[in-house]
């Protein structure tokens, strides 16, 4: 634990301006200072910073505090990350307390290998610029990967000599025991006891950790030997878990904040080369399936995350795999697919910087179109063709969001060109399967061999049209108006009722609208019309509808209680419910209209990228769905969750 004493130490001497001005250009504003939201997009600023009393407050997304906690917010940083981070900025010394002796020591060992990758790290840039052979191989090596200086700076790549003990020797030489050495992993021991240097005559990348410490190297080796690993890297070590970490997170996760989306790639150098085209929002996990713990990560800076790999089957095997893994880490997931045998290295050295932008921004496709274009080769065969809707199926139902869930088999319906509730039954085995699984697994220790599984309804809605359902409720609105307006519902005349019920809906049929606006100026003039005043008055098409709506087609019950001796009600005795329920399955079928149309918005927001549109449009997608559930419920009928 960080003592009380060096926390007052850090609080003392921060500025909270001087701490918030390295992430937000802020201007001044009378004694405060002002800004555009660095945790929203905006416009106008509503992010104000009040140093008087060591506070910022922004007004957009709510969040406020000390300059703690705008380090906690802005970098997701923990309090104690935040307090070390802010200790570094000004010189603080960190005591800690409270630590039993164990534990220190395990600070402490820590802390010694920190020391000692940095060392090594400095050691092996030195040698990529300041020796013959750094100069002559690894130097020319990187130049002819199109690095720049600053690229090679930013990354501090390095270069390790020929030889069995350039590093130990050095390394010893300063201080640092073999013990120490051994557990970075930088030296191998021998079975006889003895160690030789782990890197020798290949170029360095080192690995940092989300706060610029350097712990793990890869090393890539030079020439075309076939006997040798391409890279050899660090192996797992007290600092080091490969399936924690991403490369090129450190130098990128600003702007990966900034775009709100990052970039997944391959390798090292692949990082490296989109740094040099200027796409900085980048990261890899270098040679390993991506793993949850890296997808919590990225999450911390972004939701949306943009896979890119080559379009070899290998690349797609991989993509693939890593698709799901984000999607159940409730991620947004494009992928984008390079030509024949390029990768983003290759690819943007071949184009060049504003080709390449463009070719990242343009191409992104969402992962079901993705997957539906993987298979649309092998559509015509039907065994085919159900194994790649299930293969969509399986990766939507990774996603936890219902409503996403719901948008994506909507879109996939429309491109596959499948029915919706084949789509969902689909969906609701798998969910019903892994939820099975699941619960099987939390009750494995209690041996329960009955598990009770609640199935997971997600019934398709009907797949006629929207508008044309909303318009035939706007048709028995008119029906039940012309037919009996003045009949009383609910203590008034069901003319005044469905007005005022109707009040916010905007009737989309030009005919029928122009029928109940008759209506509507009626019942404010106190001079309500009737389907003769619109047989003389009205077009050829209000005509006809108003003929045929007031003429008795619905007229079965006589049949029905003849032939069967089935009581039916005659409906001007059932007008008070007719009318009940015709507002609400209007209304019912209206917002199921403005879901569709909102849906459309989602889609283009996701196929542009629009991040920010995107999260609006799913927020409305939310709100609509539950009105529709309310009006669902109060109609009995049950709907997709
Ligand atoms: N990798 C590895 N060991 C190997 C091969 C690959 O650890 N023998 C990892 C590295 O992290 C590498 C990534 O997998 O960055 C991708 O591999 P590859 O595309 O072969 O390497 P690049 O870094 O792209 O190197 P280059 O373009 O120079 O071939
Ligand atoms: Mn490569």
């Amino acid at each position: 634990m960080i003592s009380h004493d060096t926390i007052e130490e850090i609080r003392n001497r921060l500025d909270i301006v001087d701490v918030i001005s390295d992430f937000v250009s802020l201007k001044k504003s009378g004694g405060n200072y002002k800004a555009l939201s660095p945790f929203v997009n905006e416009k106008t600023p509503s992010f104000f910073v009040v140093p008087a009393k060591g506070i910022f407050k922004d007004f957009s997304s709510g969040k406020g505090g000390d300059a703690i906690t705008f380090v906690m917010e802005h970098e997701k940083f923990s309090y104690t990350e935040a307090l070390r981070y802010l200790a570094k900025k000004y010189g603080v010394e960190i005591r800690e307390d409270r630590l039993s002796d164990e534990s220190k020591a395990i600070q402490s060992e820590r802390e010694g290998l920190y020391i000692l990758m940095n060392f090594a790290k400095e050691f092996y840039r030195k040698q990529l610029t300041g020796s013959e052979e750094g100069i002559s191989i690894g130097l020319s090596y990187f130049r002819e990967r199109g690095f720049n200086d600053r690229t090679i700076e930013k990354f501090e790549l390095g270069y390790a000599l020929e030889g069995w003990e350039n590093f130990s020797k050095e390394a010893m030489a300063s201080g640092y025991n073999k013990e120490v050495l051994e557990k970075t992993g930088l030296v191998v021991k021998k079975e006889d006891g003895s160690t030789y240097d782990r890197f020798r005559g290949r170029v360095i990348f080192p690995v940092h950790n989300i706060s610029g410490k350097v712990i793990a190297f890869g090393a890539r080796m030079l020439g075309k030997d076939k006997n040798q690993p391409k890279y050899i890297n660090s192996p797992e070590t007290e600092i080091y878990h490969k399936g924690d970490v991403l490369y090129g997170l450190y130098q990128g996760k600003n702007a990966i904040r900034q775009q709100d989306v990052c970039y997944l790639v391959e390798g090292y150098t692949d990082v490296i080369s989109m740094h040099q085209a200027d796409v900085q929002n980048v990261v890899a996990s270098s040679g390993t399936a991506l793993t949850e713990n890296q997808i919590k990560l990225i999450r911390r800076f972004t939701e949306n995350i943009t896979v890119l790999f080559d379009g070899d089957s290998a690349g797609v095997k991989a993509a693939l795999r890593g698709i799901d893994m984000i999607l159940k880490g409730g991620l947004n997931v494009r992928v984008l697919l390079f030509p024949d045998n390029e990768d983003p290295d290759s690819y943007s050295r071949k184009v060049g910087t504003s080709e390449f932008q463009k070719f990242l921004k343009e191409n992104a496709q969402d992962f079901v179109s993705f997957k539906a274009g993987l298979y649309a080769k092998e559509s015509s065969d039907p065994i085919k063709r159900a194994e790649s809707i299930k293969e969509i199926v399986t990766s939507i139902a990774q996603i936890p969001d219902p409503v996403k869930r719901s948008v994506y088999i909507q879109e996939t319906s429309s491109l596959l060109k499948i029915q919706e509730n084949v789509l969902l039954i689909e969906l609701n085995k798998i969910l019903i399967q892994d939820k099975r699984k699941t619960e099987k697994d939390k009750f494995r220790q209690s041996d329960e061999t009955q598990i009770p599984v609640e199935p997971i309804v997600e019934v398709a809605p009907t797949k006629v049209d929207p508008q044309t359902m909303v318009e035939r409720q706007e048709q028995e609105t008119i029906r039940l108006l012309l037919n009996y307006a003045d009949q009383s519902v609910d203590e008034q005349s069901l003319s005044d009722f469905v007005l005022r019920e109707l009040d916010d809906v905007e009737f989309l049929n030009p005919v029928y609208r122009q029928i109940y606006d008759a209506f509507k100026k009626g019942v404010d003039e106190g001079n309500i019309p009737d389907s003769s005043y619109f047989i003389h008055q009205g077009s050829e098409e209000i005509k006809n509808a108003v003929t045929g709506l007031v003429t008795h087609r619905y007229d079965t019950s006589r049949h029905w209680s003849d032939k069967y001796h089935i009581y039916f009600p005659k409906e001007k005795d059932i007008v008070n419910q007719l009318a009940f329920s015709n507002v609400l399955r209007l209304k019912f079928r209206v917002v199921q209209k403005m879901l569709e149309d909102n849906l459309q918005k989602v889609k283009q927001a996701e196929s542009e990228g629009a991040w920010d549109d995107l999260d609006a449009a799913l927020t409305t997608q939310t709100g609509l769905k539950e009105a529709e559930q309310e009006l669902a419920k109060l109609l009995g009928i049950v709907i997709a969750r």
